[in-house]
């Protein structure tokens, strides 16, 4: 495994921050997810820019060009020599006595890890995958890919408790997306799923798999689901770095159209598999 602080690779032992980085202290910072494909990382440019937007949004200064992160990412991934890794990118706001204001004149705190990427099983993938709905305990600005991940570590747990997959977070009665992916549905032939905004986090893999359903002549709509549509769709599918194109069979005990993946879901999975394999 790779670690990386504030420019410099480190072993993996040496890699800590301090006990006052408000990282720590605070949740106060911002992250990214990226995973490789055939060793390079997938969709890097989305990811940089949505890391950008996050950090400023949170007025945190982001140190690093553009052109310096793609370097340090390449040398990375080549550095760990996995068949297939997972980069986590992680800004903070740094390191200070602990106070809520913004201290003055801190630098952020930069990491990278690289790890292995672990292959979802095939199994799981060709039967889906079953959900159940958990309450969404978020703040109001989901859209900032934020380390602040209580609300989604809670909804994780619950969801693991039940002996299910994934926890599908629901804000006054309306489907927003899922713990650690973003929720589609297929009615009549249509993908529908939530509408970036402060509900969500604008996933990479939604926008991509919008654009593959789009050159498919897939009609889309962006708008939030109810539980009840939810449990009534054709078909219900989750879309994620980790998950990529993943369909849902089951939702609280409901079974989900056929009780097998759909053919629209599976249609826009093999697209997905052709871009990136
Ligand atoms: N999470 N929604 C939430 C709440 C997420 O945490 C994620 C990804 C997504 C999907 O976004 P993307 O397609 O850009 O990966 C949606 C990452 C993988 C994580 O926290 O591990």
């Amino acid at each position: 495994d790779i670690a990386f602080i504030n420019g410099r690779f480190l072993p993996w032992h040496e890699a800590t921050v301090p006990i006052e980085d408000r990282g720590f202290q605070f949740g106060d910072g911002v992250y990214e997810v990226i995973r490789t494909y055939r060793g390079r990382p997938f969709e890097l440019d989305a990811h940089l820019n949505r890391l950008d937007r996050s950090a400023h949004e949170l007025s945190l200064i982001q140190p690093y060009t553009r052109a310096q992160w793609t370097e340090w990412i390449q040398q990375g991934i080549r550095a760990a020599g996995y068949a297939e890794a997972k980069v986590y990118l992680q800004i903070t706001r740094g390191v200070a006595a602990r106070d809520h204001v913004f201290p003055p004149n801190v630098a952020p705190t930069v990491v990278m890890t690289i790890r292995e990427l672990a292959s979802f099983p095939a199994k799981t993938r060709e039967t889906g995958v079953i959900t159940k709905t958990c309450e969404d305990l978020r703040w109001g600005r989901c859209d900032i890919k934020s380390v602040n991940l209580l609300a989604n570590v809670l909804a994780r747990e619950e969801a693991k408790r039940a002996g299910v997959f994934e926890a599908i977070l629901v804000k006054e009665g309306l489907v927003t997306e899922g713990s650690v992916s973003n929720v589609m549905v297929v009615q009549s032939g249509a993908v529908v799923t939530a509408p970036e905004g402060p509900r969500i986090l604008s996933g990479v893999t939604r926008t991509v798999v919008l654009e593959l359903a789009r050159a498919a002549g897939i009609p889309i709509r962006e708008e939030f689901l109810t539980v009840e549509s939810l449990y009534t769709a054709d078909e219900v599918f989750l879309t994620g770095t980790t998950v990529e194109v993943l369909a849902v069979v089951q939702v609280d005990g409901r079974t989900i159209g056929t009780g097998r993946p759909g053919p629209v879901v599976k249609a826009l999975a093999s697209r997905w598999a052709a871009l990136t394999g």
